[in-house]
């Protein structure tokens, strides 16, 4: 190769670079790595969006900008097919633009938030009549509770929109006085109401994401915000999701202990065994017993529990209680003698109380 064409080659590779480093790098706006999955982008997002949401930050002059850009990283790398393109070209390659708006991708994930942020929270203001909240129960399995999910849930909401004609509204009842002669008066109560911009109801589809955080407990509450029964005269009430964590046919959970049962035959609790426990996400918990378990022995896994809800480093235990099948069939005389020689044991034949209540 001619050093002249190698240097075309250099200036070629400096200017592709370029090209590609031009645009916003969107995994690191949204902290998460060039290979992560759709559920890390959306946890990533959901995070993000609420710590930098421009109304929990009116000191920073870059609020909005951060906001946009973390809207467009989001709206990019969560689409497969941009995904491809923006991993290819950069932010140039993608060509029709970011026609979304971001408020709207912030809505999938919280609700019409608008009203919760920025001054007055909303629940002080007794006057303004709201919709009724809508709780849902959420089912969610075990299996989601130890890895975390998102699930999307189409709701089908009801909107006010503008339509032509008024409309009376807040109407109030109020006291008249006339003047019928001197000294008389009369006093009416009559009812008055402001002309209001007449509005319909109008169904609007609309896609939520409910995250399933890690260690997620039995009860708890997603809020979305204004996302339940409008009201015309007011602001629409909330949507709630209610964790409803479904039984599970292996695991028990306790708080962020999982207990499961293990029967192994006689022989395995004399002699030992080994085996193998797939977890709720799939991996295997390697047990090895050399010595001899009784019936109800209990093995403690520590760290095989569920993540805890707030610290999803900690991790409880798994507690496998084991219970010993005996042989369903009547040992033959040639083995009841052989059973002796082999264990030896001497006879015990204790009586006691063993529920102790005396
Ligand atoms: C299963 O394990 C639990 C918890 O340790 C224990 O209380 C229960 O008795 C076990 N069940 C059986 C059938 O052994």
């Amino acid at each position: 190769m001619s050093p002249h064409s190698l240097c075309t080659l250099c200036l070629l590779l400096i200017y592709l670079i370029f090209a590609v480093l031009a645009g916003r790098d969107f995994y690191q706006i949204l902290g998460v790595s060039r290979s992560a999955s759709v559920k890390e982008i959306k946890k990533a997002y959901r995070k993000l969006a609420l710590q930098l949401h421009p109304d929990r930050n009116p000191d920073d002059p870059q609020a909005q900008e951060k906001f946009q850009d973390l809207g467009a990283a989001y709206e990019v790398l969560s689409d497969e097919e941009k995904r491809k393109q923006y991993d290819a070209y950069g932010e140039e390659g993608l060509k029709e633009g970011n026609q979304g708006s971001h408020g709207d991708i912030f809505s999938h994930f919280f609700g019409d938030f608008g009203f919760m942020f920025g001054g007055n929270p909303r629940q002080q203001d007794r006057n303004i009549p709201r919709g009724s909240d809508i709780i849902v129960d959420l089912e969610v399995t075990l299996e989601e509770v130890f890895s975390g999910n998102f699930v999307e849930v189409i709701r089908n909401k009801p909107v006010a929109r503008q339509a032509p004609g008024k409309r009376k509204c807040n109407c109030r009842q109020e006291m008249r006085t006339t003047q019928l002669g001197p000294g008389r008066f009369q006093m009416t109560q009559e009812v008055v109401c402001d002309e209001c911009p007449n509005v319909k109801l109008v169904n609007e589809e609309r896609t939520l994401e409910v995250e399933i955080e890690p260690g997620v407990r039995d009860g708890m509450d997603y809020p979305f915000i204004g996302e339940g029964e409008p009201h015309v005269d007011g602001e629409p009430g909330d949507l709630r999701f209610r964790i409803k964590v479904l039984k599970h046919p292996l695991f028990e959970r306790r708080g962020d202990d999982l207990y499961t049962n293990v029967t192994i035959s006689l022989v395995e609790s004399l002699i030992g065994f080994e085996m193998d426990i797939v977890h709720l996400d799939g991996h295997k918990v390697h047990i090895i017993r050399d010595k001899i378990t009784k019936p109800g022995a209990k093995l403690w896994k520590k760290g095989e529990g569920l993540p805890n809800f707030d610290n999803n480093n900690i991790r409880g235990s798994l507690i496998i209680t084991f219970d010993v099948e005996f042989p369903k069939e009547q040992l033959t005389e040639k083995q009841r003698e052989g059973m002796k020689q082999l264990l030896k044991q001497v006879s015990v034949q204790k009586i006691y109380n063993g529920l102790q209540g005396y």
